[in-house]
């Protein structure tokens, strides 16, 4: 069963799973959700989802009753009873189900759901090869983007275009012209072999692939500048790339439809899909 879903302590088909109607994530977009992988049936990076997620609830004021190791053992049965071996873990956590209205009444149920689906990463090995294109548009998504919350209007609309405009991605920029990052991935430049990303603040989701991106880059001696950049800089730079969980990581080489550097991956950008690739066989034994 290569797609099940966990609800309310059950493990089912994903086409049998359902949340009543009165759930404040269908309704309010209240909760928040986290994306891993899974390769070769190992979970990557999964303490830091973990961290990440608590703080989530946290930020939103959702206490969720289940332990670490309780979260484990459910994600883990779940890729078992999959019988996946490349695959994405989705997790959602709702603040519950409750009679409609703006406001929350304390000590409500949190809703924890799971899904487990296959997920081809080896379709990113020729899109690393060739690189991606991106489309920027104007950020109009809420003040705390920081907070993985499921309220994505924004980002899907973004994308919806940027896809339409044949770009893999849709950039987002500030009123003031500066890059934040992508509808669902990290943004970066490479100028005269440092490698540049947004800071995290307010305007940015602090992605895992991010996290794990710099310190391999700082581990390997590549020059790392957290600091805004403008537009012009991105399409002066030498070389552009985004990550994320679903596409570890991607040279960018056109931006609304002009080359970057070369117009072809660049050679920091190689040696970091490198040290990505084999940060993912040192956790899980999964190749490229
Ligand atoms: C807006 C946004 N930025 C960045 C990311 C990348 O985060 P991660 O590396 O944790 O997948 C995501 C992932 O969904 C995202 O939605």
């Amino acid at each position: 069963m290569p797609q099940l879903a966990y609800v309310d302590g059950q493990y089912l088909p994903m086409a049998e799973a359902m949340v009543p109607v009165e759930d404040r994530g269908l309704q309010f977009a209240d909760s928040i959700y986290e994306v891993a992988a899974i390769f070769d049936g190992r979970l990557l990076d999964w303490p830091e989802h973990l961290v990440r997620m608590r703080r989530n609830c946290a930020a939103l004021f959702i206490s969720l009753p289940q332990s670490d190791a309780v979260l484990s053992h459910i994600a883990r049965r779940l890729i078992a009873m999959a019988r996946v071996r490349d695959a994405i873990i989705y997790i959602q956590v709702t603040r519950g189900t409750a009679r409609r209205d703006h406001v929350f009444a304390p000590g409500l149920r949190p809703r924890l759901i799971m899904t487990v689906r296959r997920f081809d990463f080896r379709q990113r090995i020729p899109q690393q090869a060739k690189g991606v294109g991106v489309t920027t548009v104007p950020d109009q998504r809420w003040g705390r983007v920081d907070i993985k919350s499921t309220g994505l209007l924004a980002n899907v609309l973004a994308k919806q275009d940027a896809r339409a405009a044949g770009s893999f991605e849709a950039w987002f920029t500030g009123p003031d012209g500066t890059v934040r990052e992508g509808g669902s991935t990290n943004a970066y430049i490479v100028r005269g072999g440092t490698l540049i990303t947004h800071p995290l603040s307010a305007h940015i989701l602090p992605g895992i692939a991010r996290q794990s991106l710099l310190s391999l880059a700082r581990g390997a001696q590549i020059p790392v500048e957290e600091r805004a950049f403008h537009l012009d800089e991105a399409l002066g730079a030498d070389e552009a790339l985004l990550t994320s969980t679903t596409a570890p990581i991607l040279p960018v080489v056109r931006i609304d439809g002009l080359a970057v550097g070369s117009g072809r991956p660049g050679p920091i950008t190689a040696r970091l899909v490198e040290l990505v690739h084999a940060e993912i066989a040192r956790q899980t034994g999964w190749r490229a």
